[in-house]
């Protein structure tokens, strides 16, 4: 049985899909749910499936306090599913090709400092561009770099707004995301 840690700052729409697949696996458990938020609804949602929660600041996290809690618990893959913080090197470095990030746009387009949630949707619209999509990528010391093992897009018409256009994105990470985890493992 695989081990498996998702840190996210915010709703965790993600998460819960995650948490929700895996629930009856035999290959995977979802131990823990970190955030460094500790208002964020992702945890809410995890109590939901009884899942462990763990919340710490940036600077517990630059301290090691978070690779400390992971490698406690003896987790084994990390998900990234809209954690907003900079991963510190050290924590990238315990986990070579183990952690995982969804990003909502076809990298390298969209990528980078600053392009984060509506970030990215508005940069899409404002570019008139014709699709979007999501990319699913291993994490590497310099963030949106790491290897790409997954993309998916979805057709956009001039009438999307940044807003529509987040659900769409939205729509393909819930149904992919899980699927590609478990491939992974
Ligand atoms: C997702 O769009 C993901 O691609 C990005 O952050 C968003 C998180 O959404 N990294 P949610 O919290 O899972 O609803």
């Amino acid at each position: 049985m695989k081990l498996l840690a998702i840190l996210a700052s915010g709703s965790g729409s993600n998460a819960e899909k995650i948490m929700e697949y895996f629930q009856d696996s035999d290959k995977a458990t979802i131990a823990l749910v970190g955030s460094n938020k500790p208002e964020a609804f992702v945890l809410e949602r995890a109590k939901k499936f009884d899942v462990p929660t763990f919340t710490f600041s940036r600077k517990e996290m630059d301290a090691g306090l978070l690779l400390e809690k992971l490698q406690q618990e003896k987790i084994d893959w990390v998900i990234l599913a809209g954690f907003l913080l900079k991963i510190p090197v050290e924590l990238t470095r315990a986990f070579p090709d183990r952690m995982v990030n969804i990003h909502p746009a076809l990298l390298p387009k969209y990528g980078g400092k600053g392009m984060y949630g509506s970030h990215v949707h508005e940069a899409v619209k404002a570019a008139g561009d014709k699709e979007t999509g999501i990319t699913i990528h291993l994490v590497n010391e310099n963030y949106d770099e790491g290897r790409i093992v997954f993309q998916a897009s979805t057709p956009l018409s001039d009438s999307d707004t940044p807003e529509s256009i987040a659900e769409k994105v939205h729509a393909l990470e819930h149904k992919h995301f899980p699927e590609v985890i478990a491939s992974l493992l």
